[in-house]
């Protein structure tokens, strides 16, 4: 059964044991509201204890799922798969999302906090850019009060591309580009991403926000950048994509990961992860600050997106 609502509000994280999901959930209970999480795994250790009760996502049971949002003042949703795996696809996850919002509907929940990501596109050849956007229009659809925030990449911590980014360039002595190197990133620290998202969860209004930070950087740039900031002399070294792609597979063996997938390297390559809004960006903390108080961590472990989803 969902917690008792209290004098404060209550809101469901999904993914409160996650990465991003935690900073929202953090935030959320520092100002005193109530934090209950759909996830994966309830019975994973929980960080914040049996004050964050975890329940099932239940994305095959509906009914069940709109009782675990009964009382929600914020749906704050972070669920969604990094690469399709088995049967669960990004159309799958799609059909999921959609599922939720409609139990956060019959559960009468007050406003979702969507994320997505930059350059969503219903046309997109590469399926979690499509997919992606087949969400945000469900939600618009919805009817319900909403805020969908688009972040590029997420630094922070327990961020899996950045950590093995650092990873590879500790130990090996080549780190392959895919061509040219010359597509731009702007990342987002998941302090600032988890304070918008707060933030957000504010009024009635609609909002749809590109949630980056105050960097645009060239992929060269950043790989160079942390190679700096990791003190690691790695040679980069600019081959054709699917010679990277071929590279992350035979890495992926020994990992026993997925380390980049072909939609990562093309969604990279063809600028989609920066955004195209004129607005100001509203991330504060700079990468490169960042890095000072944190590179010397960074990439110390690998990663592992199917040892966090999987095993
Ligand atoms: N991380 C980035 O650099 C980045 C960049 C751009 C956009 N985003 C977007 O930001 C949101 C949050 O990303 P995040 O990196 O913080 O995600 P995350 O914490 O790793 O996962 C968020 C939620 O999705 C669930 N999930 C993830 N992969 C799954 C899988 N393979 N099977 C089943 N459930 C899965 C997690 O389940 P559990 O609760 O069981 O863990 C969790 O509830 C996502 O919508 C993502 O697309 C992230």
């Amino acid at each position: 059964m969902p917690c008792d609502n209290g004098p404060m509000p209550t809101h469901t994280v999904t993914g409160a044991t996650g990465y991003t999901g935690r900073y929202i959930t953090r935030l959320l209970l520092e100002r005193g509201d109530h934090v209950r999480t759909l996830t994966g795994h309830p019975d994973r250790p929980n960080p914040f204890g049996p004050g964050v009760q975890a329940l099932p996502f239940n994305f095959d049971d509906p009914a069940a799922l709109a009782h675990s949002l009964e009382g929600t003042h914020t749906l704050f949703n972070t669920y969604w798969v990094r690469v399709s795996h088995r049967n669960l696809t990004h159309d799958r996850a799609a059909a999921n999302l959609h599922t939720l919002f409609t139990a956060a509907k019959a559960a009468g929940v007050r406003r979702i906090v969507h994320i997505s990501i930059t350059n969503a596109d219903p046309n997109s050849h590469l399926s979690y850019f499509r997919c992606k956007a087949l969400v945000e229009n469900a939600l618009r659809e919805s009817g319900l009060s909403h805020a969908i925030l688009r972040p590029t990449l997420v630094f922070g911590k327990e961020d899996i591309l950045l950590n093995n980014i650092a990873w590879m360039l500790r130990r090996f002595p080549i780190f392959p580009i895919p061509g040219t190197g010359q597509y731009q990133v702007q990342p987002i620290c998941v302090e600032d991403l988890a304070t918008l998202a707060v933030d957000a969860s504010e009024g009635n209004d609609n909002l749809e926000l590109d949630s980056v930070g105050p960097d645009v950087f060239t992929y060269d740039e950043m790989v160079k950048l942390v190679r700096d900031k990791t003190h690691t002399k790695a040679r980069l070294l600019h081959v054709p994509p699917s010679l990277v792609l071929l590279a992350g597979s035979a890495l992926g063996l020994l990992v026993r990961d997925v380390v980049l997938s072909r939609d990562e390297i093309a969604g990279l390559s063809a600028n989609l992860l920066v955004s195209n809004s004129t607005a100001p960006a509203p991330g504060r903390i700079r990468f490169s600050d960042w890095l000072d108080d944190h590179a010397s961590h960074l990439g110390r472990h690998y990663a592992s997106e199917m040892a966090r989803h999987y095993r």
